[in-house]
């Protein structure tokens, strides 16, 4: 029991960071209880009252049951109200703790998942953590308190219940848990289905348009259907293990409330209790068998979720080693590339070991083939692939020993692909941070995308669509160097960055880099224009 326990840390864990409100669902609870028993009381009198043929008394107890009752749904109105707000800032709070976990990965680590899984953390097990999880939870209060009360009382009538209720009792929370460890491995492979199916969902629906083209749109049924399929086995399987959970209890709380009437029958005929207890005693072990049988699948539906917390790594404290250490000066004075390697399972990229010296304001081509490696050592500069053979220095510093906040307060790396957000382009340049109109401008006339931006009729305020599809291919190119540009930063990284414009547009773009005269350039490009090919320092071929 301990062991089992200590598989609800993580729901208690969020119980704790919402005091006040639980503590007002607890107190609701136990009036709501309260008042159950006390209701089943009255019956005692209710019926007493009708035996003995005292008519005003019976009317008097139904009057006062009926007030009972009036109270008691008014503290159920207000337990439900609380119960459902307490929910929602529990998961609100798992969520965020979700969200930060997934933030301090570095991109290769989050990379190494589909979006799909991670979208699936925070809606579909968001919704089983909500409904078996932060409900059950709240509700067991209640399935605690109404035994309590409803024992207390009908050993009021006769401590001769009380073999009864242990056994029933015994039967009712513990025979389901023969099916638990095959109901918590079931309700793992759901979620895991459900990411597949939200992976599934998601990578189809981006690739529409590629389907379309091809005329296989059926691809998108076809995947979908298939990974919904997989979630039903899955999803059946789970039902199986509940239901036999679910009736084991409900069969042991039947089996107890007929026992408890029965012998509540049998004291009455024996003279030991009035019979006006019979009224009452039906009430109260419902109270406790239906509370009781409740327990078990409550108990495994939340002791089911412990893989799926642990899914997350919540524990895992340790943020991606972050080293504190700045640059002791964050001017870029020069980059140092030493035997540098990298592989990709047993795949060398580089064909042979980089070295490369850069100096501050140097402008710098970098050439090569297709899957080179151009694009996988800007991205080691930049500080987002770590695994490496070699050294990278920035201002003599290795990066190894540097803080991913100090690199990338350094440099800018504009990518070769950019993503832009489904938002406004002001957002998309933003990126939530603050710069005036005039940076922004500033940004986007070197970026040549001003006169486009103030010809829309919103300006910057125009939406872009879900990853600029509502721009061209080289409008968005230009975003992402407006986005680059405005972090004025002194080295920049940019990957194939105008290799969607036209050549007047690109030479304008590239001259705009290669004209400031305080700031350093690494350019990745296979198609240098001969116009500006003098103006590079060098170009270093990879
Ligand atoms: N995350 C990754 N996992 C596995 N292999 C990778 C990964 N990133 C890159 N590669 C491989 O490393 C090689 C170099 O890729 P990279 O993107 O650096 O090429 P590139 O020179 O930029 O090519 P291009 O000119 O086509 O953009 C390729 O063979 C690629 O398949
Ligand atoms: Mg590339």
């Amino acid at each position: 029991m301990m062991i089992e326990v200590k598989k609800m840390k993580y729901l208690f864990r969020y119980l704790k960071k919402e005091p006040v409100k639980v503590g007002i669902v607890i107190i609701l609870t136990i009036i709501t209880s309260a008042l159950r028993v006390t209701h089943a009381l009255i019956n005692v009198n209710i019926l007493n009252s009708l035996i003995k043929l005292q008519l005003h008394n019976f009317f008097n107890w139904v009057m006062i049951d009926i007030g009972v009752f009036a109270i008691l749904s008014i503290f159920l109105i207000l337990l439900q109200i609380q119960t459902a707000k307490t929910i929602e800032f529990l998961c609100l709070d798992l969520r965020k703790d979700i969200v930060c976990q997934i933030a301090n990965k570095p991109i290769m680590k989050y990379q190494e998942k589909d979006t799909g899984v991670y979208a699936s953390w925070l809606t579909n097990d968001m919704n089983t953590i909500e409904n078996n999880g932060f409900y059950n939870i709240l509700q067991s209060i209640q399935v605690i308190t109404d035994p309590l009360f409803s024992i207390i009382a009908l050993l009021q009538f006769s401590w001769t219940f009380i073999p009864l209720i242990l056994l029933v009792s015994f039967l009712t929370v513990f025979l389901p848990q023969i099916v638990h460890d095959r109901l918590a491995s079931a309700s793992l492979s759901t979620t895991q289905a459900n990411e597949n199916l939200l992976s599934t969902i998601n990578d189809g629906l981006r690739g529409f348009a590629t389907y379309s083209i091809f005329g296989v749109e059926r691809q998108l049924e076809n995947r979908i259907t298939s990974a919904t399929m997989t979630l039903i086995g899955k999803k059946v399987r789970q039902a199986k293990y509940q239901a036999v959970a679910n009736n084991i209890a409900g069969f042991s709380n039947i089996l107890g409330q007929t026992g408890i009437e029965a012998w509540t029958g049998f004291l009455a005929l024996q003279k030991s209790i009035s019979i006006g207890v019979i009224g009452s005693s039906g009430n109260l072990s419902y109270n406790v068998f239906n509370s009781l049988a409740a327990i078990a699948p409550m108990w495994a539906e939340m002791t089911a979720l412990t893989p799926i917390f642990e899914k997350y790594h919540l524990d895992d404290k340790s943020k991606p080693k972050q080293i504190s250490r700045t640059l002791e000066n964050n001017d870029f004075q020069c980059l140092d590339v030493e035997n540098l390697q990298i592989s990709f399972g047993s795949k060398t990229v580089f064909k042979q070991p980089l070295n490369l010296h850069i100096s501050k304001n140097q402008k710098i081509a970098l050439d090569g083939d297709s899957g080179s490696g151009k694009s996988t050592l800007l991205k080691i500069i930049s500080g987002q692939i770590k695994n490496y053979q070699g050294s990278v220095k920035i201002n003599n510093q290795d990066e190894k020993t540097l803080s991913y906040d100090a690199i990338r307060e350094t440099l800018i790396y504009v990518d070769q692909i950019p993503y832009l957000f489904n938002g406004t382009i002001r957002y998309n340049l933003e990126l939530g941070e603050h710069f005036s109109d005039q940076e922004i401008f500033d940004a986007l006339r070197k970026a040549d995308l001003l006169d486009y931006v103030k010809e829309l009729p919103a300006r910057l305020n125009t939406k872009v669509g879900e990853n600029g599809t509502k721009m061209s291919g080289g409008q968005k190119q230009r975003l992402a160097l407006a986005r680059g540009l405005l972090r004025n930063r002194k080295l920049f990284l940019l990957d194939e960055s105008t290799s969607s414009l036209d050549k007047k547009s690109a030479l304008n773009v590239e001259n705009i880099f290669l004209s400031q005269p305080d700031i350093t350039v690494i350019f990745v490009s296979h198609q240098l224009h001969d116009e500006n090919k003098q103006k590079f320092d060098r170009i270093v071929k990879i």
